[in-house]
């Protein structure tokens, strides 16, 4: 399908990072839909080198047949190199390193790192390259339109970054200033895959099979990276597989989605135990039942009310009975 370095990927679908969501258990699970690889939360390179112990937990995962990136935010190229040293000295299951030039977060912007580097392409570049005298591991990067309207800076950051040696490029393609808000503006990256000599995904409201397919058109792009539009919808993931394998695409039924939770809230505990995985699911979970008849109250329960695997077992209960499912 498409190579990052020496690495084949056979799936265009990737699963996009998210600080808060996409740890072992979330990974592990959405793998089973049909994933390229997937990537790790957020790590920092300055948490790693100072052995914080919450940092560190970020990079317990098993293999498990799953392609893992671990992806790392910070903004000096020798800190990084050497949080990416220590990375590979603790976990020998990461199959490649990403570089968080993205975040528009301010916790994360005011230190330099993340989207802010998009204002520095030549700092971008030298990050880049640091990492890569140090390891023979892949090296990607998930970038930005720019930091504002006024920057828009992403030709010159894919620039340096290839240069540098980077194996892809990850856009989402709003500014720092924009967050999350309003549109993508895809018209800015029509065609970019043409103009670069390495793999290109694209992310940015993808929330149907037709968002992520005409996203991939009007850039060219070698796959899409999902992040919320997955989120509680797997099957988005296996219709896709679906519409790349000319399949036909299915329906899930309520009773599937409430499957696909459990099996979500099970591969939580695994990975954190009750207590900690419940308090995670609460923000997750509801996703999974947008779009249900009477959900309302459901997801307030869900949100509220989530302390054991057997809450949501009655919690649920209760749903299908009020509402004659069965
Ligand atoms: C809760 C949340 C956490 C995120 N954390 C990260 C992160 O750690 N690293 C990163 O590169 N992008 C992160 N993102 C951005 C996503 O990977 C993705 O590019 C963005 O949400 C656009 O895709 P979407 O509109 O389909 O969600 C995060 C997004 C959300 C909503």
């Amino acid at each position: 399908m498409f190579k990052i370095g020496n690495i084949e990927i056979k799936n265009k679908v990737v699963l996009a990072p998210m600080a808060g969501v996409t740890s072992f258990g979330y990974r592990k699970f959405m793998s089973q839909f049909g994933l390229g690889y997937v990537v790790t939360e957020m790590i920092s390179d300055m948490g790693l080198i100072y052995g914080n112990k919450e940092t560190l937990s970020y990079l317990k995962f098993e293999n498990s047949g799953l392609t893992t990136c671990v992806q790392l935010f910070g903004s000096d190229p020798t800190n990084m190199a050497k949080a990416v040293k220590i990375a590979e000295s603790l976990n020998p299951n990461i199959a490649f390193f990403d570089v968080n030039m993205g975040c528009p977060v301010n916790k994360v912007t005011k230190t330099g790192a993340g989207s802010a580097l998009m204002n520095n392409p030549k700092l971008c570049g030298e990050i880049v390259k640091a990492i890569k005298e140090v390891t023979d591991k892949p090296i990607t990067v998930k970038i930005r339109l720019g930091v504002d309207s006024k920057h828009i800076t992403f030709k010159e950051v894919i620039k340096e970054v290839s240069l540098a040696g980077a194996s892809l490029v990850a856009i989402h393609p709003r500014t720092t200033k924009e967050m999350y808000g309003g549109l993508p503006h895809w018209d800015l990256v029509k065609n970019l895959r043409d103009e670069m000599d390495i793999p290109l995904l694209v992310s940015g409201n993808l929330f149907t099979v037709e968002d992520s397919i005409k996203a991939m058109e009007i850039t060219h792009a070698d796959g899409v990276m999902l992040a919320r539009g997955a989120m509680g919808n797997p099957t988005l993931i296996k219709n896709l597989n679906h519409y790349f394998n000319n399949e036909e695409m299915e329906i899930t039924s309520l009773l599937e989605q409430e499957k696909y939770c459990e099996g979500l809230i099970k591969d939580l505990i695994d990975e954190k135990g009750e207590d900690i995985a419940l308090r995670v699911a609460r923000g997750i979970v509801t996703k999974f039942f947008d779009g249900f008849p009477n959900s309302k109250k459901l997801k307030a329960r869900l949100s509220s009310e989530l302390n054991k695997f057997e809450d949501y077992k009655r919690i649920i209960s209760d749903y299908n009975k009020e509402n004659l499912i069965e």
